[in-house]
């Protein structure tokens, strides 16, 4: 069962991580598995799949349809690109668009997978025109898309052409099928996660020295917010909420992670950060670590890791990968968040963008060490039921099996040989 997987950045990002794990998934269970990987850069995502074995094809997408952002194209709080330039850069890049089309089919001619499987909305769209009408065609959706125009109207118009839809989570699923006829499938499939690396045991990073902060002679809690700088990610807040803790609660803050797409607007700078926290007169409470390589061990570095989303989020893999790691999580109450977690039993919530509430909790949890333990001992247990490779894999192969078998069905009607590549 040859699989081709679309992907249209060459950066880690979560939905390029999700797909890292669910190829290794279905790799550990189906013998006959093929998957190969054709990606628009070169980049962290295609070493990283390179370094798993998984065959990679780079097919380089011209800038400037590289820079032509997914969430710039409209939604989330803070974006800054306004629709009649969107609009203008898509005209712009329609011809990019087609050209670099024709070279994504004649790779696919080439590979002759069973199943293309695409991540990420630009390949979704390129996926519509340069799949062989023959072979089905899996969207991967990672994200919101009815709050975005452009999104929208991209699903609304080619859903029908998919053979299914996966969604990260239930909650995309309702959002996606909103905008859907009833004809194709969509799957609610929440991601899985290495459960070896993002564990309790391990080293630690030294958060202190890797975000220039003086060495504590007293024992502090550590509270972090990880992940990329997508302006929806809630850094604000955090920094908001660690400015209203009572000065003498031993706790400091750390922001770990770096801006990772080229698209434009959508994301903070450290130094735009550096200077919103200066202001809250955080200086000597709040460290920047930049992008770090080892982010287990730095979340076992840390007592608390929060996720503050200003915008419901989709699923957060951050929220997962902490609970793994045994840490006390405060999550940002809104859409697939919801569903990892179980409020005061395996995390804690807060009001999306609400600081105050925010600070209640950490405080809450800075003050209580034993509240901080159960929360972490139980996310752990969960988090190895949930987000198992086994699980996902379980989940995914029946539905490419299904659409393979659909295929032969389709097939045998026209009078054309079954190609049964399931077997
Ligand atoms: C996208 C979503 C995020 C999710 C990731 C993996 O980046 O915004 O919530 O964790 O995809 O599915």
């Amino acid at each position: 069962m040859k699989v081709a997987y679309l992907n249209p950045t060459g950066q880690l990002g979560g939905a390029e991580k999700a797909l890292l794990d669910l190829i290794i998934s279905v790799r550990a269970v189906e013998p006959q598995y093929e998957p190969h990987l054709i990606v628009a850069a070169d980049g962290p995502f295609a070493k990283e799949a390179a370094a798993l074995q998984i065959p990679v094809h780079i097919v380089p997408l011209p800038f400037a349809l590289a820079r032509l952002g997914d969430s710039a194209a409209g939604g989330h709080a803070g974006t800054q690109t306004s629709k009649i330039q969107l609009l203008l850069r898509l005209l712009n890049a329609s011809f990019l668009l087609l050209t670099y089309a024709r070279q994504l089919r004649r790779m696919l001619v080439n590979l002759a997978p069973a199943i293309i499987h695409s991540n990420g909305f630009k390949m979704h769209a390129l996926g519509l025109l340069a799949a062989p009408r023959s072979t089905p065609l899996v969207w991967h959706i990672h994200d919101y898309i009815s709050s975005r125009p452009v999104m929208k109207q991209l699903v609304r118009w080619g859903h029908k052409r998919c053979a299914a839809i996966i969604a990260n989570s239930h909650s995309v699923a309702e959002d996606i099928q909103s905008v859907c006829s009833n004809k194709t499938p969509i799957h609610p499939v929440h991601n899985a996660i290495d459960l070896n690396y993002f564990s309790p045991l391990g080293n630690k990073l030294e958060l202190d020295a890797l975000a220039g902060l003086p060495p504590t002679t007293t024992e502090i809690i550590r509270v972090a917010l990880l992940g990329t700088m997508a302006r929806w990610k809630g850094h604000e807040v955090f920094l908001r909420a660690l400015s209203l803790l009572p000065a003498t609660l031993p706790v400091r803050g750390y922001v770990i992670g770096g801006a990772l797409y080229q698209t434009d607007g959508s994301q903070y700078s450290i130094e735009e950060l550096r200077q919103s926290a200066a202001k809250l007169g955080l200086q000597h409470r709040v460290g920047f670590t930049g992008f770090i390589s080892d982010p287990a061990a730095a979340m076992r570095a840390c007592d608390i890791v929060v996720h503050a989303s200003t915008a419901p989020e989709p699923f957060g893999l951050v929220i997962a990968e902490a609970m793994a790691c045994a840490r006390a999580v405060i999550v940002s109450q809104a859409g697939g968040a919801t569903e990892l977690v179980q409020i005061s039993e395996t995390a804690l919530g807060h009001t999306p963008g609400n600081a105050q509430e925010l600070a209640d909790r950490i405080t809450q949890l800075v003050t209580n060490a034993a509240q901080r333990q159960q929360l972490g001992a139980a996310a752990h247990q969960a988090s190895r039921i949930h987000f198992t490779h086994h699980r996902l894999a379980n989940e995914i192969l029946p539905i490419y099996k299904g659409l393979l078998v659909q295929q032969d069905y389709r097939a045998s009607k026209a009078g054309v040989p079954a190609v049964a590549n399931y077997k």
